[in-house]
């Protein structure tokens, strides 16, 4: 039997059957939904997307009151563990882990493309000293557009793919160099001896040695921070990307388009918010009095709760034990027994537990980012590296997607009509 809703429109008097499909209704449907012929049909009003679903999507999939997350059906856990940056990249991308030979052949062409255009290094030193390098990197990322103009064609599928490879390949070397940039330091050139991630630690850290050897347990903690934000389904900066590349625009500049998304603190900067309030409850005596503030409504405690997420955030749970694998090596942070006594108490407290309010991916991040002396501007770089396979894949499911239009809302008019116009110097006279 087919489902579907009956709805009476109590102006008209009129039913309407409207079909059901996927726990949906088409917007379209209310559309026919019309006063009078004249009338423009009903339309939903829906600031924030918050119960509007824009696409059909395979990459990711959540359930956030239980807590889980799955790139292509497999559970972050597993992955996070046993996979590597990527191969997740390459699942997110093809749908499908690879074979040995695709796996091989997917490295070397990432690898082999990790370096950039001198153009583009001439491009990044031109930014003022204190640039932030969210910045530099949405600034490159779209002036790589005018490097690779062939990548306006995008309905060629090994076109695509060659974007997609430069993209995942490249964003290191931006990101690296972004982050040198600000420390006056020189640009260090990709390794291609060097994993992924060994790669990117080289050029972020190098200096006269002639080859970087990073620690292999902070080159897998940040693999696997990479690999848990490599997508998040239709979070802003996706929805950012699918909206810009909606027009048929290249890939380049749809990413750009989810570097400025999530750049917002809403977004990709809560991280960050979390090392402050740290910092500012000083030690665990502080704690109690500080819980109190929050439950009398004064401040929230970031890093818990989640739009999605009425759970643990599965990734908070990986991010903190790769935290204290960091700092095997780095030696503790201090903040780091504040935040667990912190969890540990918000964990039983009612107001928290009423509230389904969990740590959630940036709790603890911004722990291990530090202790990796990164600079806070430089946290939501780390994460739009790791989320570019995620964006790219929601770019090329969308530029496949027959049943995708130009992203192009509706909005319910609220100013003034039909006034008349009277000339400057009628007006001023
Ligand atoms: N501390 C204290 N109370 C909170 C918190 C918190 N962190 N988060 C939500 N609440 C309370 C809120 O006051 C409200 O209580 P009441 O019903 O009494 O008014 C209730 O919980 C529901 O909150 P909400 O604001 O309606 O929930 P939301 O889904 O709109 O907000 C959120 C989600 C993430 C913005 C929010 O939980 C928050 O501000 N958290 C702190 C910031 C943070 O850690 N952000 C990172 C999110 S994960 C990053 C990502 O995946 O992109």
């Amino acid at each position: 039997m087919t489902e579907s809703l009956t709805v009476r429109d109590n102006r008209t008097g009129v039913e309407y059957d409207i079909p059901i499909t996927d726990g949906t209704i088409r917007a379209a449907d209310l559309g026919k939904i019309k006063a009078s012929e004249d009338n423009p049909g009903l339309a939903v009003y829906d600031p924030g997307f918050v119960n509007t679903a824009s696409c059909r999507s395979s990459v990711t999939y959540i359930d956030g009151d239980k807590g889980v997350l799955e790139y292509r059906g497999y559970p972050i856990e597993q992955l996070a563990e046993k996979s590597s940056f990527l191969e997740v990249s390459y699942l997110l991308v093809h749908g499908a882990l690879p074979t040995k030979e695709e796996y091989d052949a997917w490295v070397h062409e990432i690898t082999f493309h990790t370096f950039v255009h001198e153009n583009i290094k001439e491009f990044m030193q031109g930014f003022r000293y204190d640039a932030h390098p969210m910045g530099m990197l949405m600034a490159s990322v779209g002036a790589m557009s005018t490097f690779y103009p062939d990548a306006a064609n995008i309905s060629d599928p090994d076109n695509r793919r060659l974007q997609i490879i430069r993209l995942i390949a490249k964003m290191p070397t931006l990101g690296a160099w972004a982050f040198r940039h600000a420390q006056g330091k020189p640009y260090v050139y990709p390794d291609n001896d060097l994993s992924y991630t060994g790669n990117f630690l080289s050029m972020l850290f190098k200096m006269s040695e002639s080859k970087y050897a990073s620690d292999d347990r902070i080159e897998k903690a940040l693999d696997t921070l990479f690999i848990l934000h490599a997508d998040h389904e239709q979070n802003a900066s996706a929805n950012a990307v699918r909206s810009v590349g909606s027009t048929q625009v290249d890939p380049y500049s749809s990413v750009a388009a989810g570097v400025g998304a999530l750049f917002g603190p809403l977004h990709g900067g809560a991280n960050e918010a979390v090392l402050r309030m740290l910092r500012r409850i000083g030690k665990v005596e502080n704690i109690p009095a500080f819980i109190e503030g929050v439950k009398a409504g004064n401040e929230r405690l970031m890093g818990f709760g989640h739009r999605v997420y009425k759970n643990y955030d599965p990734r908070a749970t990986i991010i903190k034990q790769q935290a204290l694998n960091v700092f095997e090596v780095t030696g503790t942070n201090p903040l780091l027994n504040i935040a667990m006594e912190l969890e540990k108490i918000a964990l039983e407290d009612e107001y928290f537990v009423k509230r389904k309010l969990y740590p959630n991916v940036d709790f603890y991040s911004g722990l291990i980012y530090e202790a990796l002396e990164f600079p806070p501007e430089m946290f939501t770089v780390l994460f739009a590296i790791g989320r570019t396979p995620g964006w790219l894949s929601q770019w090329l499911e969308l530029v496949q997607d027959k049943e995708q239009k130009i992203a192009r809302p509706k909005q319910i008019y609220t100013g003034e009509r039909g006034l008349t116009f009277v000339p400057r110097d009628v007006r001023w006279a």
